[in-house]
Formats: structure tokens, C-alpha cells, sequence
């Protein structure tokens, strides 16, 4: 077969590619090695970015996202049984939408087939070849049958643990990665939210988050131990740990009931660079990974689409591959410094094994400095609601 760009993964990054990029008449050919069923079967973290919410638009997938999301003017961080409320919208202007990652998906995997694009789910053992010529082959198997697809440019959207980023020599490949000593404990109830916004809270227990799906399904996240299995925690073990780290007023408004979904996620930070080899382009997870303190993983994701989509417009549309020679800085610009507010989050809100009095003195004096000075708060507030493109 012959295309224009094959994406590889199925992922909101693969998805938000192949719309921005079908729309603007470029062909593409979709390839994941799961079943859309499996895609979509996926919990992941739900707060958009204006920016994000903007492409979402643009790729003609952002209907249901107005209807149902939820747009937060705020957040809160509790420190000592006490909530401190950062408003964004009056420190920035800009606001939040909480809206599933599994509905974005499920959103744009809708688009691309009312547009007819080709998409090829259960695509096996995906490989890509001759990466640095003019004329990349991606190979993969399907129903016991291999097939070859020739193309100008190969879109690794296949995230962490994808075959994009292992394609490329490792002498051609710089990591950076830190890996957090805990986890997060989560799970999804469909139970009415303990607050209208999220609740962000440091605990000598350790970090709890207090989060939602929409105004009758919630999702909370205790800090755990990486050793321990979702078998230790059964729900009332889980309710009443997490009452214990929510101030008072949380701890008594909390509506508990049966986990629908439970899971331990390990917290790491992680970037590759370059995020090209050849006509080779990461994006997405197959690049960073950032704890989920920033709520900044899809965001990442999408603004990395953001300049990726316009490069490859402008290299069909002018004839001109300067987006595309300018792609890996301008997209790991915004990504180091989304990776710094995550890691930054993740210091000021967790309980660290190791940490001494004295580390505990500094995050204790981090968030009285926070809640005490506007331009602190104005500075988190501006890189929660994303920071330009
Ligand atoms: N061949 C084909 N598809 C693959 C392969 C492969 N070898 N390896 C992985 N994939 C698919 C996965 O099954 C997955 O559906 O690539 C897709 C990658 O999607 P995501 O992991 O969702 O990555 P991305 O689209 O970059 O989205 C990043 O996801 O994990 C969250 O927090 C993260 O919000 C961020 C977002
Ligand atoms: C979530 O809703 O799952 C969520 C929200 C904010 C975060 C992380 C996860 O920072």
C-alpha cells in the first residue's frame, strides 16, 4: 500500500494527527496493534488545556467535550486539614475542562470514521523501515497476512512502550528519566464528587487527590507504596485512608461506595530526545511521560500535535520542511518546561520515603510561600492552564 503519513498507535496523539491531518487533505493510514475496544477500555487522567480543548475543535472532535465537560475557574491544595483555592481564571484569565481522556479518545476514533479514514486495529508486530530515505516502509500483520505500507513520513504516536522510539539507533537517542519512589492507588466511583473543584492534598500520610469524571462519577488517587498490589487495598481500607488525609470539612462531605475501577500507576518523568530520525516523528508518550501531579500528559500530547500537524501541512501544502526541521526544539521547549512544573508538583505534594526533617521543613515553608504570595500562585495557575504554544 501507499499513503502520506502512517501513524503508528491509536492513542488521542495518533487520533488528533490523523484529523488535523485529513482535514487539510493529507492521507494517512492509522496502524495499533490493539482492538478499539481495548483502546477505549483504558482509565486515564481527564484535564484539558484551552489549547487542547482548541485542537480537539479544530480536529471536529470537540462536540460532546462542550456538552459534558466540566470548566474549572480553580483548583485546591490542602496543607495542615486546611484548603488554599487558586483561581485561575482571576490569576490568568484562562480556565480548565475536565473531561475523560477515554471520551476524547472515543471522540476522535467517531471523527476519523464519519471522515472514512483508514484505521487498522489488531495491526501485529508493526515495524518500520528505512526511516532516513525518502520513501519509509512500515510493515505489520493482520489476520496471519503481512502487509507493507510505503509512505513519505512515519508518525510514532505508540506511546512509553512503543516500537517507534526503539526504532531509533540508541547512539542517536539521549533519555532523561527520574522514577518517583511511590505510586498512585487509584479508583473510579460513581458517586458525586466530594467538591466542585479538584483537591490537590499534602498528607504526613502521604499526597491525596480528589478528582472526577462528571457531577455523579469521581476518581480518586492515594499515594502508595510501589510494593503494594490494589488486592491489599479493598474499597473500605481505601475510603478510610483517604478520609484520614482530607481536612475536615472533605473528610465529613466524602460519599463512598463500590470501586468500579482500581489500578496503581508508578510515577515517572521521561524524555527522549531527538523526537526525529529521519522522516521518523515521535509524539506524545512515545517521547515524555510526566507524572500525573500536572495533569499535563494529554496536554503534552496534544500541543506536541499542535506543531507536528502544522509542519506537515505546511511541508504538502508549501512545499517547505522547515516546520519539520524545527519540530523536535520547538515541540521539547514546551515539554521541559511542562516536565519541570510536574516534577515541581510532585516534590511540593508527596511524602517522600527518604526525605529528612529538614527536606520537610523546605515543602512545608514551598507551600506556606504559596499560599501566601500571588505572584507563587499566579505562577502555578499559568502553567496548570497550559503555557502557550
Ligand atoms: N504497534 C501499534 N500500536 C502500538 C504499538 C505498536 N508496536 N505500541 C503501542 N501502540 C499503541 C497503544 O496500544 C496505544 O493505544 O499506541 C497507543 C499509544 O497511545 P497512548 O499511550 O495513549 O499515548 P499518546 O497518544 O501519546 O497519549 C498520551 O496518554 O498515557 C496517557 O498520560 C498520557 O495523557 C497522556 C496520553
Ligand atoms: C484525573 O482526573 O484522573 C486527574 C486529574 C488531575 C491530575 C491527575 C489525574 O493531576
Amino acid at each position: 500500500m501507499r499513503t502520506q503519513v502512517v501513524i503508528v498507535g491509536s492513542g488521542p496523539a495518533g487520533l488528533l494527527l490523523g484529523q488535523l491531518l485529513e482535514k487539510a487533505g493529507i492521507a494517512t493510514i492509522l496502524l495499533e496493534q490493539k482492538s478499539k475496544d481495548y483502546v477505549l477500555g483504558r482509565i486515564r487522567a481527564g484535564v484539558l488545556e484551552q489549547g487542547a480543548v482548541a485542537l480537539l475543535d479544530e480536529a471536529g472532535a470537540g462536540a460532546r467535550l462542550h456538552r459534558e465537560g466540566l470548566v474549572h475557574e480553580g483548583t485546591e491544595i490542602a496543607f495542615s486539614g486546611v484548603r488554599h483555592r487558586i483561581d485561575f481564571k482571576a490569576l490568568t484569565g484562562k480556565t480548565v475542562t475536565v473531561y475523560g481522556q477515554t471520551e476524547a479518545t472515543r471522540d476522535l476514533m467517531d471523527a476519523r470514521a464519519a471522515l472514512g479514514a483508514p484505521s487498522i486495529y489488531e495491526a501485529l508486530d508493526v515495524s518500520l523501515h528505512d526511516l532516513e530515505s525518502e520513501r519509509p516502509r512500515v510493515r505489520y500483520a493482520k489476520d496471519g497476512k503481512n502487509f507493507e505500507i510505503a509512505c513519505d513520513h512515519v508518525a510514532g504516536c505508540d506511546g512509553f512502550h512503543g516500537v517507534s522510539r526503539r526504532s531509533i539507533p540508541e547512539e542517536r537517542l539521549r533519555t532523561y528519566e527520574r522514577v518517583y519512589p511511590f505510586g498512585w492507588l487509584g479508583i473510579l466511583v460513581d458517586k458525586p464528587p466530594v467538591s466542585e473543584e479538584l483537591i490537590y492534598v499534602n498528607h504526613a500520610r502521604g499526597f491525596a487527590l480528589c478528582s472526577m469524571r462528571s457531577m455523579t462519577r469521581s476518581r480518586y488517587y492515594l499515594q502508595c507504596r510501589l510494593d503494594e498490589h490494589v488486592e491489599d487495598w479493598p474499597d473500605d481500607k481505601f475510603w478510610e485512608e483517604l478520609a484520614r488525609r482530607l481536612d475536615p470539612e472533605a473528610a465529613k462531605n466524602l460519599q463512598t461506595g463500590a470501586s468500579i475501577e482500581k489500578s496503581i500507576a508508578p510515577l515517572r518523568s521521561f524524555v527522549a530526545e531527538p523526537m526525529r530520525y529521519g522522516n521518523l516523528f515521535l509524539a506524545g508518550d512515545a517521547a515524555h511521560i510526566v507524572p500525573p501531579t500536572g495533569a499535563k500528559g494529554l496536554n503534552l500530547a496534544a500541543s506536541d500535535i499542535a506543531y507536528l500537524s502544522a509542519a506537515l501541512i505546511e511541508r504538502y501544502k508549501k512545499g517547505s520542511s522547515a516546520g519539520l526541521e524545527a519540530y523536535p526544539q520547538k515541540a521539547l521547549a514546551r515539554i521541559w518546561k511542562a516536565e519541570r512544573f510536574s516534577w515541581w508538583m510532585t516534590q511540593m505534594l508527596h511524602r517522600f520515603p527518604e526525605s529528612s526533617g529538614f527536606d520537610q521543613k523546605m515543602q512545608g515553608a514551598e507551600l506556606d510561600y504559596l499560599f501566601s504570595s500571588k505572584a507563587a500562585q499566579t505562577a502555578l495557575a499559568e502553567n496548570y492552564v497550559g503555557l502557550p504554544y
